[in-house]
């Protein structure tokens, strides 16, 4: 059984944080196409002396989701999430922490580490906690810990990527977990959606599709290159942070290397404590999961929940006549 916060979705979907790119702008069109939308918290970057930037954004988010809610009764926006990095190198972490529970925000996305007082500050001001795992024994930790759903990271997903194909992950999880599972890894179409439900997940879990969107906050050459790759262009490399993550090919070639000759001399190591404009892989090499194939062009992040779901009613009626 999905928790009433997760259920009632204009399609299963949530939409997966993402460095750099997601930011207000793309979650209150996320939530108000009924989706959930969701930002890292390390995104809300201030200048030093200026009141934390989290702040803000949260205080937008929520009050222009309440709006619409008050105009939109039979149409409400979806919720939203904030997407905690639990690294030893977030030194901000316990600020965020404080700032989202002021901020009763209702779905906490953890990842890169789980944390018991993380599940505690979501659980004290009414939230839920989802751990995002590569693997069966991070998704047990992650329970012993006290999230409430687990977001299985299957191979070919965007960002720090698992290894595992999702049919593996997904059936292993669902071995010992009954509980909210979500996928993440290529999921592009509304038909890839049900297919997540059918091999056992409740949600998927979308990231780069939305890149190319109007609202993310990427470079439009960033944004054309996910339009006009595949996961041909995709290379799965340890070397720009130090973890195994899926980044597009000719924007390493942009910056002057060889994507299929890297090495160690090439990377930085991780370090989120680092400002965004420093940290080059992201900026400057661009993460990406394979399933960009099916992303055409760049639209209003609310078109592309519109095809998500157009196109996952459309395979439910297709399965069901066969
Ligand atoms: C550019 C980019 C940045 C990402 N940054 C984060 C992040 O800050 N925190 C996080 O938990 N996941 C991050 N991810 C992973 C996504 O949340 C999600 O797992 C992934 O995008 C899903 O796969 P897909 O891109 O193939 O849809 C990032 C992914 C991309 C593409």
């Amino acid at each position: 059984m999905l928790p009433p916060i997760l259920s009632n979705l204009r399609v299963p979907v949530v939409a997966a944080p993402m460095f750099i790119v997601s930011g207000p702008d793309l979650v209150i069109a996320q939530c108000k196409a009924g989706i959930v939308g969701s930002f890292p918290a390390l995104n809300a970057r201030e200048r030093d002396g200026e009141p934390p930037l989290l702040d803000a954004w949260l205080t937008r988010i929520q009050e222009e989701l309440d709006r619409h809610n008050q105009a939109n009764p039979d149409n409400p926006a979806a919720p939203f999430a904030v997407n905690q990095i639990v690294h030893r190198s977030n030194a901000r972490l316990e600020r965020d922490i404080e700032i989202c529970h002021r901020h009763r925000v209702p779905i906490w996305i953890t990842s890169l580490g789980a944390r018991p007082e993380v599940n505690a500050a979501a659980h004290d001001c009414g939230g839920i906690a989802l751990h995002d795992v590569i693997n069966a024994t991070f998704a047990r930790k992650a329970l012993e810990k006290g999230a409430d759903g687990l977001i299985a990271v299957a191979a070919g997903a965007g960002g720090h990527a698992g290894p595992q194909s999702p049919f593996a992950l997904v059936q292993e999880i669902r071995g010992f977990f009954d509980g909210p599972l979500l996928l993440s890894g290529a999921i592009a179409t509304g038909r890839a959606v049900l297919a997540a439900q059918a091999m056992g997940a409740d949600l998927a879990y979308v990231g780069s599709p939305f890149i190319a969107t109007e609202e993310a906050n990427a470079v439009t050459d960033y944004k054309r290159m996910i339009v006009e790759s595949g996961a041909e262009d995709i290379v799965y490399t340890p070397v720009f942070t130090g973890i195994a993550g899926n980044y597009l090919k000719p924007s390493i070639r942009s910056a002057g290397m060889d994507p299929d000759a890297l090495d160690a001399s090439h990377g930085e190591g991780m370090d989120f404590g680092k400002s965004a404009g420093k940290a080059k892989a992201w900026s400057q090499i661009w993460g990406s999961g394979q399933g960009i194939g099916a992303v055409r062009e760049v639209v209003p992040a609310a078109a592309l929940v519109e095809r998500l779901a157009r196109e996952y009613a459309q395979a439910r009626q297709a399965l069901l006549e066969r």
